[in-house]
């Protein structure tokens, strides 16, 4: 984390300290977590804080409510999950500015915790307005990004908030992430093994393209996998495919080729004719699949080609599903790619919902060394590029007194 400092940095006792977090968990349709595991990412760094004697303020966003204040979208219920498992009382103002959170904010005695209401409610958080981000800061005199997850977006919480402070650091789960993603990118022990999966070729090609340049091996696969294969010149049958990304695709063949990566497509397929719970399936070998058959799923030898790839490999970074693997006749490349990143001795980055998910259900996700919080921070960061909310951390004159 060159230029930017860490949490353990900074002189919290008795300092108001307002923390970005990114409690963005999925809802019941009551409105109550259904899923609390970024709310349990987060409490590592808050715990630290309190126990230094901070008085913490909280803040995050929750869906995306475009500006308006949504009741359905409130972190009241986020609130009242973080007073379990802290067992603590966490006080709630409705609002991120104004009045309410300000008298809080003064009140706040060491070690209290308050949330802050929906940062999206209001629509200078997207648009990072600086008024809105000023009436953050003015709430504390320290502040902590520790909302890896939503460090790709360039907003007042994430990006306007910390300009206004000298005192900014990064909390214990965005370090954790730059280091295991950045570790990645540095000096990746190899051979370094790349599994890219998912739907579009557009979602993942500043991915594959930027790996080219680190990795030793990348093994595609999902639907991006029948553009790649209909741009080389396979017959794919009625597999999806985006005509418009074979140029790009022909480009990436073109660059692997000359860097001198293994880049690899699978050899068979399970297909249907039908993207259906019950649908007949078979296996087609990589140019045999039929007009009326899509290609759905990873098949057993691309399986067992890429396990092997995997198997040897000292590091493994796993992006996106092989198939349609919600669908059981098409989940079991996925299924196999999950559990053969588990069983690796190498280290294993897995980044990106639909991976988490097979992860799970596969109950294989102690097996990895890291599991990223951020599904698009993740992917924008190992395109290479700087993400805005780690930028904002970075040592640099404040933009003014608050
Ligand atoms: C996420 O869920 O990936 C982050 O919380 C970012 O959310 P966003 O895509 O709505 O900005």
């Amino acid at each position: 984390m060159r230029g930017i400092r860490s949490i353990e940095d900074l002189d919290l006792e008795g300092r108001r300290l307002l923390m970005r977090v990114d409690f963005n968990c999925p809802l019941t349709p009551d409105g109550l977590v259904a899923d609390d595991t970024r709310i349990n990412l987060a409490l590592p760094t808050i715990r630290l804080a309190l126990d230094a004697g901070a008085r913490l303020i909280l803040c995050s966003h929750l869906g995306r409510p475009a500006g308006k204040n949504r009741p359905e979208l409130s972190l009241h219920n986020v609130g009242g999950r973080l007073a379990q498992l802290l067992n603590a009382e966490i006080l709630f103002p409705e609002d991120s500015v104004g009045d309410g959170p300000r008298k809080l904010a003064n009140n706040l005695r060491d070690g209290q915790v308050m949330l802050l209401e929906n940062v999206r409610f209001h629509s200078g958080e997207t648009s990072n307005d600086e008024q809105y981000a000023r009436s953050l800061a003015s709430l504390a005199d320290r502040y902590v990004n520790d909302a890896f997850g939503a460090a790709h977006r360039a907003h007042a919480s994430t990006v306007g908030v910390p300009s206004f402070f000298n005192e900014r650091a990064a909390g214990l789960l965005m370090a954790q992430e730059l280091q295991a993603l950045g570790g990645l990118l540095r000096k990746p022990e190899r051979p370094f093994v790349a599994v890219v999966g998912g739907a579009k070729v557009a979602s993942k090609i500043g991915v594959i393209e930027n790996l080219l340049g680190v990795c030793d091996t990348i093994l595609v696969g999902g639907a991006m996998a029948y553009t790649f294969l209909a741009a080389r010149g396979e017959n794919v049958g009625g597999s999806r495919i985006e005509k418009e990304q074979f140029a790009v695709a022909d480009r990436v063949l073109l660059k692997a080729d000359s860097m001198g990566v293994d880049l690899q497509f699978p050899v068979d397929h399970v297909v249907a004719n039908a993207i259906q719970d019950d649908a007949d399936t078979r296996i087609c070998a990589t140019g045999d699949i039929p007009a009326d058959q899509k290609g759905l799923d990873i098949g057993p030898e691309t399986l067992a080609a890429y396990s092997e790839k995997i198997q040897h490999a000292r590091t493994i970074f796993w992006n996106g599903p092989m198939g349609v693997f919600e669908m059981e006749p098409f989940s079991a490349g996925t299924m196999g790619i999950a559990n053969a990143v588990a069983r690796s001795n190498g280290k294993s980055v897995v980044g990106g919902g639909d991976s988490a998910m097979a992860l799970r259900n596969a109950g294989v996700t102690p097996f990895i060394t890291h599991l990223s919080s951020g599904g698009g921070a993740s992917l924008e960061f190992l395109e290479g590029r700087e993400l805005p909310g780690i930028e904002a951390l970075r040592d640099v004159k404040r933009r003014s007194d608050v």
